[in-house]
């Protein structure tokens, strides 16, 4: 399939450059500035609220918040300009499938979209990510900068996998929620080889380009259109009930009845694993994660952070919940905490829970 990366002019190319080295620069200087101007000026806030007040008024404030905004946007309109560029073999190679596919792609365009989806674009990516096939390439060449490039060839996602995902030798349905174009969905085929691996989303473009891309890699996965909250798959069928970077987009109701609908689905002693963020303590770094989410139209953070998700879990009858800090750039699950970092980066954390044997 192509890559837009391959084929970039010099011009997309050194644009695509800029907008990472933008972004790099962002979190690994202006990130560290703002902390230490911070530490500076006064005592460390008790609460997330004290510290966004304190943080609004420090100097470097202004040219910290606007990078961040600015550099968002710069990134979808210089990926946008590459995609609709190629937008004719794009669209094409959606439907030059094998003729005898490996998996399948079960479209629902009745699915419907909750308004929390569709109300904002998210991400600041125009028209989100439902809007039209294209804008699934959109979001999978902008998400590797978002990445910083630490998510090429899947190398977040694979870490994931086989770091926080359970081992079931002989596992019969693994579950994606919020599969999206299928990253996190592909290195699952490899964790799980005697599985049926099923991904599930609500936007139709991520579906046809995991189902175009994970036939060019040969890899037997059934993508279907339908929302997490009600999969329509039947109960006690899946060993694992996974999702990465979910959650988070969704109000808090949303996700209790996406954590009722995993537990309905797994078998006795199967394991619900999601990728999430996490209120890390440091009221300042997580000040800034609240920054980030308002300014990148991600408005359910604050819901996600103020939930309390143990409970939920323990609501809908699964046993032995807890959080786990995760690190990209180490070796993954981190039992012992995040530890120390000093530029800008997400607080990502899995959420795992077990449904009891019967
Ligand atoms: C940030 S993307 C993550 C995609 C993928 N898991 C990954 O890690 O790259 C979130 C995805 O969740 C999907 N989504 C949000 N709410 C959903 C729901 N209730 N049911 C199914 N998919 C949902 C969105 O359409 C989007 O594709």
């Amino acid at each position: 399939m192509l890559d837009i990366e391959n084929q970039l002019t010099l011009d997309e190319r050194s644009s695509v450059d800029f907008v990472l080295a933008l972004r790099k620069r962002w979190s690994d200087t202006v990130y560290p500035a703002l902390s230490e101007e911070y530490l500076a000026t006064g005592p460390v806030a008790d609460d997330v609220d004290g510290a966004v007040e304190r943080l609004q008024r420090l100097s470097l404030y202004p040219w910290y918040s606007h990078l961040e905004r600015v550099q968002q946007k710069m990134l979808w309109k210089t990926v946008g300009a590459a995609v609709v560029g190629r937008a004719g073999t794009l669209r094409e190679q959606l439907d030059d499938l094998p003729g005898r596919p490996e998996g399948e792609l079960r479209l629902s365009p009745d699915t419907e979209l909750p308004d929390w989806y569709t109300d904002y674009d998210i991400h600041v990516q125009p028209g989100s990510f439902y809007s039209d096939d294209l804008s699934a390439y959109v979001y999978e060449l902008g998400a590797r900068i978002v990445m910083l490039r630490d998510n090429d060839g899947y190398k977040f996602h694979r870490l994931f996998t086989e770091t926080a995902l359970p081992d079931v030798p002989e596992a019969s349905r693994v579950v994606d929620i919020g599969c999206g174009f299928g990253k996190s969905t592909r290195p699952l085929a490899a964790r799980y080889p005697t599985a049926e691996i099923i991904g599930i989303d609500l936007a139709a473009p991520g579906l046809r380009l995991a189902h175009a891309e994970a036939e060019d890699a040969g890899a037997a996965i059934s993508f279907r259109q339908g929302d997490g909250r009600d999969t329509g798959l039947e109960d006690g069928s899946c060993d694992v009930v996974t999702g990465t970077m979910v959650l988070h987009e969704m109000p808090a109701e949303a996700v209790r009845e996406t954590v009722v609908e995993a537990a309905r689905l797994l078998k006795p002693g199967g394991t619900m694993v999601f990728l999430e963020f996490h209120p890390t303590g440091d009221t300042f770094r997580d000040a800034t994660i609240f920054e980030h989410a308002e300014r990148n139209n991600e408005p359910f953070f604050r819901d996600l952070f103020g939930a309390d998700l143990l409970k939920v879990c323990a609501e809908a009858g699964l046993t032995g919940a807890g959080w786990t800090p995760f690190d990209e750039r180490r070796e993954g699950m981190r039992p012992e905490g995040w530890g120390d970092r000093r530029e800008w980066h997400f607080p990502w954390a899995v959420l795992t829970a077990t449904k009891p044997q019967n």
